[in-house]
């Protein structure tokens, strides 16, 4: 049975990044009736940042661990094993301060752990994620920023995500963009009827 992992990170009502992703995840659940669907919304549940505590934890062997230690890291092992278990994973980001929210960021300190999703070996660091897996990621922002133009270097989202998820072994990865979310209504919608039609396009 296919699993899809769907994490929002907007806390706005009226979040167009949480409404293309519903609309990417509402197809892929027509395409695969059978499947399941894990859902998140990092700034709606308010995900905590890592403490001194949460980081002795995670670098403490497993045979080691305190039941105090096991409680603080429960979350984090839900999370990551959500995140081995999927087989597609999309990301809905607002674009804030041209990179993601920093709820997001919490979301990927939770899951970027040595031992459960990555591992330094010999020969460098190794993913612990199976391989196949594909990442969509959503991503409303009030300007535009087209590949190509001087405004792109702007984009700190795209080189930051495709670095931190390469990281742990997921490289293949769609990026669609809701833009000129900020300017005037038409601009807006337009902005979003494209980005619509992208995710319509996809074969997942
Ligand atoms: C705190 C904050 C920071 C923002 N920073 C940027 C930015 O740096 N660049 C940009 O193009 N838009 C920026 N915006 C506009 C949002 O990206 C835009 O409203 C987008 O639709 C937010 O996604 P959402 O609709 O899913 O919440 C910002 C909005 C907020 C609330």
């Amino acid at each position: 049975m296919p699993m899809l992992l769907h994490i929002d990170s907007s806390p706005r009502t009226q979040s167009v990044s949480s409404r293309l992703a519903a609309a990417f995840v509402r197809r892929w659940q027509r395409r695969n009736p059978s499947g399941t669907v894990i859902h998140h919304n990092t700034a709606l549940e308010k995900l905590p940042y890592i403490d001194e505590a949460t980081i002795q934890a995670f670098y403490t062997p497993p045979t080691d661990l305190t039941a105090e230690q096991k409680h603080l890291l429960a979350l984090s092992d839900q999370l990551v094993d959500e995140l081995l278990a999927a087989d597609v994973i999309v990301l809905g980001v607002p674009m804030w301060n041209l990179g993601i929210p920093a709820s997001l960021k919490a979301w990927i300190d939770l899951v970027v752990r040595a031992g459960r999703t990555f591992a330094f070996t010999e020969h460098g660091v190794k993913s612990l994620l199976a391989a196949g897996k594909k990442v969509y990621v959503v991503s409303a922002r009030g300007g535009a920023y087209p590949a190509g133009s001087p405004a792109k270097a702007f984009d700190q989202q795209e080189p930051y995500l495709r670095t931190i998820l390469g990281f742990l072994g997921l490289s293949d990865i769609e990026f669609v963009y809701a833009e000129n979310q900020s300017r005037d209504p038409e601009a807006a919608a337009e902005g979003e009827a494209r980005a619509e039609t992208e995710i319509e396009a996809f074969a997942a």
